[in-house]
């Protein structure tokens, strides 16, 4: 009976969600692999639940073994995409693809995809003066990423376009070297249009309905580091050659390159300190129709307040953005079994707090852990994610698992 109980009750958790998120009606809804995979799903719980009040007669009437989603990928189907960043070096690492292929169904690539690693010096350098603003590209570990999802029925978040770090010097001089002289504002544009419409068309064209999501613009607000209204200005290139509206700009070139089906970001960290930050420099941006949505980074602590997190995300829910957590890790103090079992209740307060917001109607549409194991982390010593360097699912993963309405036992 508890079975039959659990099949009904993660079919109305189902048309709940269903009924309440705009982001499960929406043309961008994710849904595990392909269309009738998903609809396969619902049609198991309309066609078994309700021999539960018919006498059960005999063994065709038994619903499936198990009923309960036991991996991420299957107890958020429908709800969000469950995202990994990739490392290049593991993709086809057969150690690591089970973990992967069974619990996300959307990946980021950690580095492939960065302005670093697409853009080609020598050829562009080689160019000139025909690359003076289309500057060369190669595609090929791009290409890997992007062959990896479509082979493992994912989607894929592309991050970042414009971003200050991890762009090459050179790029943004007259003669192509790192130790050139920068070129002027309108140069530059014209080298960001370029890079934002090849990158964009590159996907488009060899993988249409890949992307569902797109940083356009990673990291430019941070008063620390800004100008007057909060602009990142040190160590940011394209803030030396463009000027402040840099941002402006790479969502107008973006808007114009992208299909339609790639939904534009702006993607940042600390977003619980600097919400009316984001908010007001994107308003411009948005009252003209180029951005959707937010993209909160989420490289967090245990000791944060996930209430003060969520507060933040319901308020940019609030003004009209849809919201994605982009690069989830959670670092604690060891890798003892209590802080383990903090950052379990975290993970899963945090999870579940989301789900009440999507009731309520937030447009909650992707999460993203930034990697797979404590053992392929940038915040090494800090154990922030949710399997062990053994690939075995830590308290994170129980809990983050849990959190799902449609995990029932
Ligand atoms: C930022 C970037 C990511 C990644 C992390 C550190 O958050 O957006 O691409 O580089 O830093 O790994």
């Amino acid at each position: 009976m508890k079975k039959f109980t659990s099949i009904i009750a993660a079919a109305l958790a189902l048309s709940l969600l269903a009924g309440c998120s705009p982001s499960t009606s929406s043309s961008n809804k994710p849904s595990d692999g392909t269309d009738t995979e998903s609809k396969n799903d619902t049609a198991a719980v309309t066609t078994t639940a309700p021999v539960e009040t018919a006498p059960v007669t005999d063994a065709v009437t038994e619903p499936p073994a198990s009923s309960s989603p036991t991996t991420l990928r299957d107890a958020y189907d429908g709800i969000f995409y469950i995202g990994v960043a990739l490392p290049g070096s593991l993709i086809g690492n057969a150690k690591f693809n089970g973990v992967i292929t069974d619990n996300f169904n959307s990946i980021t690539c950690e580095n492939e995809t960065k302005p670093d690693f697409v853009l080609d010096a020598a050829a562009s350098r080689a160019g000139l003066p025909d690359t003076y603003t289309s500057p060369r590209f190669n595609f090929a570990q791009a290409k890997k990423a992007a062959d990896y999802a479509v082979k493992n029925n994912m989607k894929m978040r592309l991050h970042p376009l414009v971003w200050h770090a991890q762009t090459p010097a050179w790029f943004f001089t007259e003669d192509y070297t790192d130790g050139g002289a920068l070129v002027s504002r309108d140069v530059m544009l014209a080298r960001m249009e370029s890079y934002i419409k090849t990158v964009l068309e590159y996907f488009k064209d060899n993988y249409p309905g890949l992307i569902y999501a797109v940083d356009v613009v990673n990291e430019a607000f941070d008063t620390g580091v800004g100008d007057a209204n909060g602009i990142r200005m040190q160590e940011n290139r394209w803030y030396d050659t463009v000027g402040p509206d840099y941002v402006y700009y790479a969502f107008k070139y973006a808007r114009e390159y992208a299909a339609e089906d790639m939904k534009l970001f702006y993607n940042d960290y600390a977003c619980m300190w600097k919400t009316d930050l984001m908010i007001n420099n994107l308003a411009q941006i948005k009252d003209e129709g180029l951005i959707d949505g937010i993209g909160m980074q989420s490289h967090l602590a245990a000791t944060d307040s996930v209430t003060q997190f969520l507060r933040a995300a319901e308020k940019f829910c609030g003004a009209g953005y849809e919201l994605q957590l982009t690069e989830l890790d959670v670092g604690v103090k060891s890798d003892s079994e209590s802080e383990f079992k903090t950052q379990g209740k975290f993970y899963g307060d945090l999870m579940s707090g989301l789900i009440k917001l999507i009731k309520k109607g937030a447009n909650i549409t992707s999460v993203t852990v930034w990697g797979i194991s404590d053992g392929n982390t940038w915040r090494a010593g800090e154990y922030p994610l949710l399997f062990n360097a053994d690939l075995t699912p830590k308290p994170a993963y129980e809990q983050f698992l849990a959190a799902s309405p449609l995990v029932t036992e």
